[in-house]
């Protein structure tokens, strides 16, 4: 096999290893895909103003996030089923991803229970949180989560409905049976198979158990069952920002669920400037969704985020070459945004800021 030298040729292994259906649930968008596109094509739109004649011998990519020092602004995006990738699934991600001292956001849907993530991990963890219609599922994984030692919530506000994800109709994915929704098994949930030629088994499964009435109000009832700091995950628009922070929100990640929700929204990055404005430094502002390389970093912390959340690339490792395959993605993201850093004349992130963006993307500057 050909040797991966950035995160696009781990998703050409990837494709290789996994079944067409499982490889179709990872990579698929909703609808035409044109928010699974316009997400990549955002970021590789804007162009740099590097600095040059600046020492870079020593770089240092650090930062904190809610608190905690990490080696790179960079945390791992929620995503179920990753047994669907590797037979370790979660374990072999989590090891990897907090082994390099990075944060890892488990998911609800994951095919590991949180609290065996928890044992596998050496780092902090965040939960990614759904909400469900019997609350007393959402109020039993919150106090899980708190007792498994995860430091804070991502609730995840793009979910009333799923999003059509026609790959997964066409290839009428199930989870296989071995693979459970392991966090929902207490609950006689663990299963997800069924669908149809007109719906997935995942959409039939989220639109029977997520709760499509969710509002501000339930914000308010999350933060009213956890001391524990609560983001608030798949905002696009600078006015649900600022919003969320009246409603006590402790940071916002800007996120359109890499294209698998509404088809057509806005890409993330576009949008990026309007959140930041809006939030006005009150709370860190995380960013996913079409973050491909390194250099993407610096783009994103010129316009104003904290850090970004890498997605699907981390599943591809996962499934190239399980624990080993996600440390090597990680370390390739490294190396880029290293490498992009000392080019922009960047020693640290502090020396990050708009004057590296080309002035013809005036909206970037606002
Ligand atoms: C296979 C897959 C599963 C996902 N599962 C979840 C999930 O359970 N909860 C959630 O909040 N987001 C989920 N997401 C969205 C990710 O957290 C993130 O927003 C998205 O992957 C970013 O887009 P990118 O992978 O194209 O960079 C999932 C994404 C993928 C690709």
């Amino acid at each position: 096999m050909r040797v991966c030298v950035n995160l696009a040729d781990y998703e050409q292994a990837a494709k290789l290893r996994m079944t067409k259906s499982a490889f179709g649930y990872y990579a698929a968008g909703a609808g035409d895909e044109l928010t699974l596109r316009a997400n990549v094509e955002a970021f590789q739109r804007l162009r740099l103003r590097p600095r040059m004649l600046v020492d870079v011998t020593q770089r240092d990519p650090s930062t904190t996030l809610l608190g905690h020092r990490v080696p790179m602004p960079v945390t791992v995006a929620p995503m179920g089923f990753h047994r669907l990738a590797h037979p370790e699934g979660e374990l072999a991600t989590v090891r990897a991803v907090t082994g390099q001292g990075l944060i890892f956001v488990a998911s609800t849907m994951a095919t590991s229970t949180l609290e065996a993530i928890a044992a596998a991990a050496t780092g902090r963890l965040w939960f990614q949180l759904y909400c469900f219609r019997d609350r007393e599922i959402t109020r039993s994984l919150i106090r899980r989560a708190e007792a498994a030692g995860y430091s804070a919530f991502q609730l995840t506000v793009d979910v009333p409905v799923l999003g059509r994800r026609e790959a997964d109709i066409r290839n009428n994915f199930q989870l296989p049976e071995d693979c459970r929704v392991a966090n929902l098994e207490p609950y006689g949930l663990g299963s997800i198979r069924g669908g149809s030629d007109r719906e997935s088994s995942a959409q039939e499964y989220t639109d029977r158990l997520f709760d499509a009435s969710l509002t501000w109000e339930t914000v308010d009832w999350i933060r009213s069952q956890t001391r524990l700091p609560v983001m608030l995950k798949g905002i696009l628009r600078g006015d649900d920002a600022a919003r969320g922070i009246d409603h006590g929100a402790t940071g916002i990640v800007v996120s359109n669920h890499g294209g698998r929700q509404l088809d057509s929204g806005v890409s993330t990055f576009e949008v990026l400037p309007e959140i930041v404005q809006a939030v006005r430094g009150r709370v860190p502002v995380l960013i996913d969704s079409g973050v491909r390389r390194g250099v993407d970093v610096v783009k994103a912390l010129a316009v104003g985020a904290s850090a970004v959340q890498l997605g699907r690339p981390v599943l591809w490792g996962l499934a190239v070459d399980g624990q080993a395959g996600v440390e090597r993605v990680l370390s390739l993201f490294r190396m880029e945004l290293d490498n992009a850093l000392a080019l922009c004349g960047c020693p640290n992130l502090a020396a990050i800021g708009p004057d590296l963006i080309a002035r013809r993307f005036a909206e970037f500057l606002s």
